[in-house]
């Protein structure tokens, strides 16, 4: 990558933690400027436009959002704020700049009727506000010019922060035999994978924001192949248990799939979540690894960091 400033945030998050990690290891040629929550509101599209005036960055990485999915039923107006008009404010500031962006999307701006792998360029149609909101701010910097890659992923979890991973290891640790979700399909993918493969995708020749300008549009990053939240709770169960890890659950046969209609609770969620991520491959020459391999890569750190084959619960 060339000198660059570059703007960061959601630096507390799943996928922005593991982009501060990634950009401060680079050669100090790339200044980082990563506000706090408390120091930059991105709710406040005032706040935001300054914060992008005052920094001239010339690459925007903007992982923060609105991401529980659940609660944003019922706080759709801030929801809209953060996944809408924050990446909205962000773009024009960027196309007015001539910076470039890098936005993250979700798998959920479509139902998940289609049989196969989604690509970039099919019909979206969220089934919740979370879904509405993120596709919202999408067409929002498709329509502001400015140079973008719009990167949807899918089923994020991470060393640090909240996931499915944490909830997995607790239930086994904590039940003797539970159900989950076995019809409801996707990619598990790191966040440590997804600013992995971003930084690669802005490295070459002429780096940064140039690439992002040649390259402009949406992406699909997730890792290769595809799950169901059951198949995901039992490699997870499975590893615990070859690896030492004291759990209650009984044996795997214990964990018991469930149809996504056993949990009639709102929002609805698509059944088929995933994403074709052939044009990211094809165009940046890379090769996404497969799901499974890289969860039980996170499953070892988690077991690592807080000790859980010597027998300490994994903290809420
Ligand atoms: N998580 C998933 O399973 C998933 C799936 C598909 C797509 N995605 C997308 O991937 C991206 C990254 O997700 P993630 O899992 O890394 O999210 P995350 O772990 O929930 O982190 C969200 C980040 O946004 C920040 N944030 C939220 N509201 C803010 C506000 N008003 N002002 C400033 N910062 C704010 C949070 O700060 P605090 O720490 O202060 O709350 C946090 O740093 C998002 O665009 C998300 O929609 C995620």
């Amino acid at each position: 990558m060339k000198s660059m400033r570059i703007l960061l945030t959601g630096a507390s998050g799943q996928v922005g933690g593991e982009f501060l990690r990634r950009l401060r290891a680079m050669p100090n040629r790339i200044e980082v400027l990563a506000p706090a929550r408390t120091e930059l509101d991105v709710a406040d599209p005032q706040a935001l436009r300054d914060a992008v005036r005052a920094a001239k960055p010339d690459l925007i990485i903007h992982p923060a959002a609105y991401t529980a999915v659940v609660k944003a039923e019922s706080e759709p107006e801030l929801a809209r704020r953060i996944n809408t008009e924050a990446p909205a404010v962000l773009a024009e500031e960027a196309a007015r700049l001539g910076a470039a962006l890098v936005h993250f999307s979700t798998d959920y701006v479509f139902d998940g009727h289609h049989d196969g792998a989604y690509t970039e360029d099919m019909p979206t149609k969220p089934l919740n506000v979370y879904g509405a909101s993120k596709r919202e701010g999408e067409l929002a910097i498709a329509a502001s010019g400015a140079a973008h890659w719009i990167l949807r992923t899918s089923w994020v979890y991470n060393l640090h922060g909240n996931n499915f991973m944490k909830t997995a290891i607790r239930l086994a640790q904590q039940k003797e035999a539970y159900t989950i979700v076995g019809d409801q399909f996707g990619a598990p993918t790191w966040a440590s994978t997804i600013a992995a493969v971003c930084c690669r995708m802005l490295a070459g020749a002429d780096g940064g924001k140039d690439k992002v300008r040649a390259t402009s549009g949406i992406y699909h990053l997730t890792a290769a192949g595809a799950t169901s939240w059951h198949g995901y709770a039992s490699l997870i169960a499975r590893e615990l248990m070859e690896r030492g890890v004291p759990v209650k659950l009984r044996g795997l046969e214990d964990i018991t799939p469930v149809p996504t209609s056993s949990y009639p609770t709102p929002p609805e969620r698509p059944l088929n979540s995933r994403l074709d991520c052939g044009k990211l491959e094809r165009t940046f020459g890379l090769s996404l690894p497969q799901w499974d391999e890289e969860a039980v890569a996170c499953l070892q750190q988690i077991i690592a960091h807080y000790q859980l084959d010597q027998g300490r619960l994994l903290p809420d």
